[in-house]
């Protein structure tokens, strides 16, 4: 029999890469997804496939799904700053109370889990690159809140079922991925570079523009993502198991234009935004 695997958020930017793949490893994948920022268009071309299932729910609510089941992946959640400013309760209930149903189901079917953290777990950071030793400068009462205390929750309650219920689990911190059905206005930097320069407007630098940014393919990311799934590294925090899926540089946010330049004709003019 295949390995069965339930992929939260599969509808989503990167749910639907790392189910396309999974199936070409041949597990079988069970989307659970309430449509909130993904859509059902971004995994259309699996829907033919014999071991793929699209389920529609709210994972943030009880979820039960029949039968074995060897992977739990959990990435639903709203990702982008524009998609968390407008969701901002949605997006602490997917991460604290969606968190707490997908590690049942693992526990449940005694199935490796996978969640999907975020390089905002450092918030605004004091110390540059991050080495997974540093723990963060997280504003709980600011703009990116309800997202960092998520994740940063969904962590905590993922090395308590490890470490109380001894559920295989593995976290990764993702850190900014781009490729292929990112929504243009999803408020992301390298798709508003993409979409201003093609458009012929001016690219938004947020505040000064020498913030950084790892970025990473979303192929590398996925390759990333499986290699940790299928192996039995842990998710504890101590440098040498946990999981930061980045590259290993980052670029200052101020030379991306340049850089985005050289897809278009014309000469690109900045505009500077407050960053939020
Ligand atoms: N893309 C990145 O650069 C990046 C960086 C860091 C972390 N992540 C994490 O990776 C995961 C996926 O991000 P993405 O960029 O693909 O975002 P996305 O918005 O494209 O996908 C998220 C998916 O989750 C679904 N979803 C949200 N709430 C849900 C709920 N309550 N029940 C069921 N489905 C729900 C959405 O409909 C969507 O399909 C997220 O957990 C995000 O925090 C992504």
């Amino acid at each position: 029999m295949r390995p069965h695997a339930v992929l939260t958020g599969g509808a989503g930017f990167l749910g639907s890469h790392i189910a396309e793949r999974l199936l070409t490893r041949d597990v079988d994948v069970t989307v659970l997804d309430n449509f909130s920022t993904g859509t059902p268009d971004n995994i259309a071309h699996l829907q033919g496939h014999n071991g793929f299932r699209l389920i529609e729910a709210d994972v943030s609510n009880y979820i039960s799904v029949p039968g074995p089941v060897d992977y739990v992946l959990h990435f639903a959640s709203p990702a982008s700053p524009v998609d968390y400013a407008e969701l901002p309760i949605q997006t602490m209930k997917v991460g604290s109370l969606g968190t707490h149903n997908t590690l049942g189901l693992a526990m449940e079917k005694g199935a490796r889990y996978l969640l999907a953290s975020t390089s905002e777990v450092y918030g605004d950071p004091l110390v540059h690159p991050q080495p997974e030793s540093y723990w963060g400068n997280v504003n709980p009462v600011g703009p990116r809140g309800c997202y960092d205390e998520a994740k940063r929750f969904a962590e905590a309650l993922t090395t308590a079922y490890r470490t109380k219920h001894g559920v295989n689990t593995a976290i990764m911190r993702i850190f900014n991925t781009y490729g292929p059905r990112m929504r243009p206005n999803d408020g992301r930097a390298i798709p508003n570079f993409i979409t201003q320069a093609l458009g012929g407007l001016p690219l938004t630098v947020q505040g000064d523009g020498r913030q950084t940014r790892s970025v990473c393919y979303v192929d590398d990311l996925v390759d990333g993502a499986l290699r940790l799934l299928f192996s039995d590294t842990s998710g504890s925090f101590k440098p040498a198991t946990s999981s930061c899926i980045c590259r290993p540089r980052s670029y200052t946010i101020g030379i991306a234009p340049t850089m985005t330049h050289c897809g278009t004709s014309s000469t690109p003019t900045v505009s500077v935004s407050p960053r939020t």
